[in-house]
């Protein structure tokens, strides 16, 4: 049966690939300890990098995970799109595929496609496949052994078909399964429009990275050959569950649209109001829903590392929640919506819910009593400012305003 909820496609996605003879691995956790490059895993190929590159060994040669992923910094950074952008969010769960030189390239290609097209039941024709431009062999799998028409194949270079998950590491070349929204979808307006513009346009949604693990990059940027070549899969979930519920933007599908149901709930918010504030509505969802997966892992609100960045992204929804109406702490109820809903899958939300829930709080109300003592510092600059006649605030007061408070 086609899956519909984003519970069901997690699901659907782990069994399809464990019955393709793949471990079903656990989500490791958000924080990573050990890479000084790497605050947060940002890719479900992080737990296996040893594995990439032969040190490590394991009982399997084929993997399958739903890993819970942060991209808030280093390389992959999506904090500044969250809230104008559809699709892109802090905190994403990423379904992924691994052959640790088991197998490559035709069972990759194999595999993603029959379960966008058999399980997922996406029309073929509403899908484009990139390849790198280097990477015959991979046209040719798409071309000649899966059948898709040559227009539908395209191939682009290093920016977006080769990937790394960092400056070192395993990495390779990549193909890409893009999905089209339509004509009416497009924001660029070319004539030309098309997934080789790469130029964000909303008609595509690039919903999974097929990575074709060859080389292991040193820091000065060598390559040499992995002892195994393997594959490393990323689709997000918060992307295929859009396709397959046909919600070109992500908070309107069923992973974000309970939070925001809740924030107009409790704001009291009509139909109209929500979507004048929609930036606001989805920096809570996404920012409340990062917070809480962030603190059932074991990170606290703090000045440095993993804990800066906790409180940064509290304090960004706490600011555009003042901005949207709220007077009081929220994060808690929101934060209640997704361990609700995600408590299953991933069974730390329930475990540590009532400090998930008091964490928030506590960072929120000192939050407020932070920017009520920056206002009134801010109002006091803007007199004496009046009274000398000036216009600008100094660069100095700025900065030590931002960084103070
Ligand atoms: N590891 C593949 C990706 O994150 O796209």
């Amino acid at each position: 049966m086609k899956p519909r909820t984003s519970n069901e496609i997690r699901q659907a996605f782990l069994e399809f690939f464990n019955e393709l003879n793949h471990e079903i691995v656990p989500s490791a956790p958000l924080p990573q300890h050990d890479n000084p490059t790497l605050l947060f895993t940002n890719a479900g190929m992080n737990q296996f990098v040893d594995v990439f590159l032969g040190k490590e060994k394991r009982p399997y040669s084929r993997a399958t995970s739903s890993q819970k992923c942060m991209r808030v910094q280093g390389k992959h950074n999506d904090l500044e799109n969250v809230g104008p952008s559809p699709r892109h969010h802090t905190f994403f769960e990423m379904l992924g595929n691994f052959s640790f030189g088991d197998y490559f390239k035709e069972g990759a290609i194999r595999f993603a496609y029959d379960f966008m097209t058999k399980v997922c039941q996406i029309p073929a024709d509403k899908l484009y496949f990139t390849v790198h431009t280097s990477d015959d062999e991979a046209y040719d799998i798409w071309a000649n052994k899966v059948g898709v028409p040559p227009s539908h194949i395209l191939r682009m270079g290093d920016k977006t078909n080769f990937w790394m998950m960092g400056d070192v590491g395993p990495c390779g070349p990549t193909s890409e399964i893009h999905y089209d929204w339509g004509p009416e979808a497009c924001t660029c307006g070319r004539p030309d429009c098309s997934v080789l513009l790469d130029n964000d346009c909303d008609r595509w949604l690039e919903v999974w990275n097929l990575v074709f693990m060859q080389y292991d990059q040193a820091e000065d940027g060598t390559r040499t050959l992995l002892p195994k070549p393997g594959v490393d899969t990323g689709m997000g979930l918060e992307r295929i569950t859009s396709v397959v519920q046909g919600t070109p933007v992500n908070y309107n599908n069923d992973l974000f649209a309970p939070a925001m149901d809740r924030v107009q709930a409790m704001l009291g918010d009509t139909a109209e109001e929500r979507q004048e504030k929609y930036v606001g509505y989805r920096v809570i969802a996404d920012h409340g829903r990062a917070a809480t997966f962030l603190i059932a892992d074991g990170v606290r609100p703090g000045a440095a590392g993993a804990g800066y960045v906790l409180r940064m992204i509290i304090r960004r929804a706490a600011r555009f929640g003042r901005q949207i109406g709220f007077q009081q702490p929220f994060l808690a109820d929101v934060a209640q919506v997704y361990i609700d809903q995600m408590g299953e899958a991933y069974p730390e939300l329930r475990q540590r819910a009532e400090h998930i829930r008091h964490t928030l709080t506590q960072e929120e109300r000192r939050f407020a009593r932070t920017l009520d003592a920056a206002l009134s510092q801010l109002i006091t600059i803007l007199e004496e400012m009046d009274e000398k006649g000036e216009k600008e605030i100094d660069g100095q007061t700025a900065f030590n305003l931002y960084a103070t408070y």
